[in-house]
């Protein structure tokens, strides 16, 4: 059994450390601390130096312009990311190289060059342009993971148009709002995906949200072929067949020069409200910092063969599966599935077989392998890894030293890298031959990244302490703003703090300026690492007409990190039967995606309030993990929350 989420006291009391070895520090990218000093004594030339090593049509007239919250870098250049991702290794014997190689869940492998994917890319960039895309018009992409989805994000951006990205296992409605919210002009899908030998029909969601997506002129319908094409119904003068267009598709595009300021991007997210943000990232500076972060944290080297196991529908994907890898020329491996699909050892094959170098995953994955056993990763050689990676939320100690341990035989650094969709690209990790590491610590910023700890007014709290966690500096991959919201954006990042980005994450230094990340401290739950906000959640359950009121909180979980708990108030004559209780996750699944399907839903006839009718979650979260209820001299009803408790400890039961 995995333990529990370990306490923070504990984790400050944390004495394992591991300095990197000496072999190791030898062949690193990164040797010694002076790039902390080189960065610091100059941080606009020290980004500087890594633009030079890009192809610029225009070079830049200014490294930065900061006018807090606003932020410009590369001021007045021009570029074109996919020359720097594609063409750039096209005159150098990387031409041949697999850019990506991939293995769908059923077990089909496919292998891209760069050279490949060039022709691939130039042809869809083709494509779009004759569907009538033009710089500055967004495409969405709802795709599952397959070697279309790189290739539609790299031809977007090889015309200028910015590409929103919904992650496959959203549902319609979400679809539906995020199209609308960035008034995407064309969607890209599939027929389906698969997920765990199950069919994702993406096109069935897909008809379903644009047939309320005015703004959608064309749909392009790949065919990953869970269905027949035959039974995949096409909109007559709006769909049409991927290899349809392609077979037509000129094979050379040129690529379009953006300012370096040219949003690359928008990528929702969940922040405290129901309302997904739409995050919104330029082009030369991220991808000067995905660039960078990905050569130094991962030690990338030419013959690596690098898997992040994070899908393209993330921030992860896109930083570090796309973007980040492809201007290093990297060979990366993507995989469509599921883990446990057939078999609990498929990644473990998966490494084997490809002989993957440097792997980037989930603590949560960690925790479900745990779970599994060291049988399964100890039947296939995975002698090949030489780095490990992790993202997405707190790893607990235990499972850091699993991962070292039984999947990177005790020989692998590993890199803990705090970052979020707003930042672009990680802030605070390890470089793997510099930094000596403690299980459960993402360690310290990167380079030339001012992250610092402070109180409820803002003052720094001194080695040792707790508070909420702050940036000081612009960094390049920041994000600009929030789509066609530019004061939600100054509001939620830069307002509680002036001055300061509040990453709305709680964390402590150690006595040695090591930083210990302690999650959200809004309402935002991180569920498997994917962010989830309580009030949408909430908006979906109030949503259904049955329900009254809903409180949602996160409830400390084993695997999954966080795991969503539903308070419901059901209207009056509703029975709270278990036939309820799977209708209302049933119905959250469907509103939201399956990620959002709570794990426990329970129904009370009221719920714990102050005098002014604001719900006590603080309270919620308390009975769900099943501890001492805090404070309660604000509630209305102070024998309500303690009827709520022995009524949910009676459940529970
Ligand atoms: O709470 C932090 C947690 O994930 C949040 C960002 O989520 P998202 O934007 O979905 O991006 C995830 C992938 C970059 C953060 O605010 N988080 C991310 N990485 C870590 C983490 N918490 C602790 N340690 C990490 N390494």
């Amino acid at each position: 059994m995995v333990a529990m989420q370990t306490p923070i006291e504990a984790l400050l009391e944390e004495g394992r450390k591991f300095a990197p070895g000496e072999a190791f520090i030898q062949q690193a990218n990164v040797k010694d601390h002076s790039i902390y000093e080189k960065a610091k004594q100059d941080l606009e030339g020290f980004w500087a130096e890594q633009a030079e090593q890009f192809v610029w049509f225009k070079k830049w007239d200014e490294v930065l312009k900061w006018e807090c919250p606003w932020a410009q870098w590369f001021v007045g250049g021009e570029l074109n990311i996919t020359v720097n991702c594609i063409d750039r290794h096209l005159k150098t014997w990387r031409r041949n190289k697999a850019a990506f190689i991939w293995e769908g869940e059923p077990g089909e492998e496919r292998v891209l060059t760069y050279a490949d994917l060039h022709r691939e890319v130039c042809k869809f960039a083709n494509v779009l342009k004759r569907l009538g895309v033009m710089k500055g018009d967004r495409v969405a992409l709802y795709l599952p993971m397959i070697p279309e989805l790189p290739i539609a994000m790299l031809a977007c951006a090889r015309i200028g148009a910015p590409h929103t990205i919904v992650f496959g296992g959203f549902s319609a409605e979400s679809l539906r709002d995020r199209i609308n919210d960035a008034q995407a002009k064309v969607l890209v899908t599939a027929d389906g995906g698969w997920r765990r030998g199950n069919i994702v029909p993406l096109k069935r969601n897909a008809d379903e949200a644009v047939s309320q997506c005015p703004s959608i002129e064309q749909v392009v319908v790949v065919h990953r072929g869970v269905m027949d094409a035959t039974h995949v119904p096409l909109h007559e003068g709006r769909d049409h067949w991927w290899h349809r267009l392609m077979e037509e598709a000129p094979l050379h595009c040129e690529p379009e020069p953006v300012d370096s300021e040219h949003p690359l991007y928008i990528l929702y997210t969940s922040g405290t409200t129901a309302k997904p943000k739409g995050v919104v990232h330029t082009t030369a500076g991220y991808m000067v910092g995905c660039a960078a972060t990905h050569r130094w944290i991962f030690d990338l080297k030419e013959e690596d063969v690098y898997w992040c196991t994070a899908d393209i529908g993330w921030v992860t994907g896109h930083s570090y599966i796309v973007y980040g890898p492809l201007a290093n020329g990297t060979t990366g491996v993507m995989y469509e599935g599921s883990p446990d699909y057939p078999a609990w050892d498929r990644w473990w094959s998966i490494i084997e077989k490809y002989g993957v170098t440097v792997l980037y995953t989930t603590p949560t994955a960690i925790r479900a392998f745990m779970r599994q056993g060291e049988g399964h990763p100890r039947r296939h050689d995975l002698s090949s890894l030489r780095l490990l990676g992790t993202v997405g939320e707190p790893i607990n100690p235990e499972a850091w030293m699993w991962y070292r341990e039984h999947i990177g035989g005790a020989r692998c650094p590993v890199v803990d890298t705090w970052w979020q969709t707003e930042t672009g690209m990680i802030l605070i990790s390890p470089l793997p031959g510099v930094t000596t590491t403690k299980p459960g610590s993402a360690t310290t910023p990167f380079p030339g990244v001012e992250a610092d700890v402070v109180d409820e007014q803002g003052r720094s709290v001194p080695l040792g302490g707790g508070g909420y966690l702050v940036l000081k500096k612009p960094w390049p991959a920041m994000l600009r703003t929030l789509y066609g919201d530019p004061d939600r954006y100054v509001q939620i990042y830069w307002s509680r703090f002036p001055g300061m980005y509040f990453t709305g994450d709680g964390c402590k230094r150690d006595k040695e300026g090591y930083f210990w990340l302690l999650g959200r401290v809004d309402d935002v739950m991180n569920v498997s690492g994917h962010r989830i906000s309580t009030m949408e959640v909430e908006s979906a359950l109030v949503y259904h007409p049955d329900v009254a009121e809903a409180a949602v909180t996160g409830k400390a979980h084993d695997v999954k990190g966080q795991a969503i708990t539903a308070f419901v108030t059901l209207k009056a004559g509703v029975q709270g039967t278990q036939e309820k209780v799977d209708e209302l996750k049933k119905h959250v699944a469907t509103k939201i995606g399956p990620l959002a399907r709570p794990d426990d839903i329970f129904f009370t006839a009221e719920l714990p309030k102050t005098r002014s009718g604001k719900i006590m979650r603080r309270l919620l979260r308390d009975i769900a993990e099943g501890r001492a209820l805090g404070d309660t001299t604000t509630l209305a009803d102070p024998t309500a929350v303690q009827h709520l408790r022995e009524m949910y400890e009676e459940q529970e039961a």
